[in-house]
């Protein structure tokens, strides 16, 4: 069975007062879901601890990065090893905010999603178009690199661990949403390509959507066949948004 899962990502925003209530309310809207929904959240580093402290135990803890490196002389970063010690599983890799602005190449996502199964964190990998790529025909060619790139040298059971995110550039943060179709046409695609390394894992793998989902959307997302969830952005600090993306899974 392929899991469902609702991941919350805050970015660079909140403060401790923010996130407390975020993580309070959120604990709220899981008491009344389906227990086979995975709920996750991302805050930022620094607010992770706060809010470790106030979510209940069905809803799970999510970093928005991790290190590829171990503990040691690297400043500003924050390793795996920290990451589980305050009981984040899950960790956001890739995203294309840092693919853009902070030198994550496709060698750097691979060597952090191999740190987090390595680690019993759960990458969620980012892959995605710009708006360029996708008018130039490349959509495939560019998620298929992508998705290559991170997953290679990983064997079946480490394969297992992964959850991959479909994040189209040019809908983040922008209102923009792909289309149900649209979506679907690229979830399928990542769904064959993984069939290429290993056809049963393909089959349970879940592939969630990411790009100005909001209330008035994430239903209709979520009801095609290879869509088992979503990543949301903006829409994941408006408790009654993201209590209806929430929804919209079950
Ligand atoms: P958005 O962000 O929902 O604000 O578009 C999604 C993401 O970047 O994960």
């Amino acid at each position: 069975m392929r899991r469902k899962i609702v991941a919350g990502n805050w970015k660079m925003n909140g403060n401790r007062q923010i996130a407390s209530d975020l993580a309070v309310g959120v604990s709220a809207i899981v008491e009344g879901l389906d227990r086979s929904i995975e709920v996750l959240i991302a805050p930022p580093f620094i607010l992770m601890a706060e809010v470790a402290g106030q979510i209940s135990s069905n809803v799970n803890l999510a970093s928005q990065d991790v290190s590829g490196f171990d503990n040691g002389a690297f400043t500003g970063e924050i390793s795996a090893d920290m990451l589980v010690d305050i009981g984040c599983r899950y960790s956001i890799v890739g995203h294309s905010e840092r693919r853009a602005l902070f030198g994550d190449t496709d060698d750097v996502v691979a060597v952090k999603v191999a740190k987090c199964i390595e680690k019993n964190i759960q990458p969620i990998l980012c892959v995605g178009e710009t708006l360029e790529e996708r008018e130039s025909g490349k959509i495939f060619e560019v998620i298929g690199n992508q998705l290559r790139a991170a997953l290679k040298g990983l064997d079946k059971a480490q394969l297992d661990n992964v959850i991959v995110a479909y994040e189209p550039v040019w809908a983040i943060g922008t209102g923009k949403t792909a289309t149900p179709e649209q979506a679907q046409e690229v979830h399928a695609y990542i769904r064959n390509e993984i069939a290429t390394i290993d056809e049963a894992i393909s089959d349970v793998i879940s592939i969630i959507y990411g790009g100005s989902v909001n209330a008035g959307n994430a239903k209709n997302l979520f009801a095609m066949a290879d869509i088992d969830g979503g990543l949301i952005g903006g829409a994941s600090l408006k408790l009654e948004e993201f209590e209806v993306i929430c929804k919209a899974i079950g």
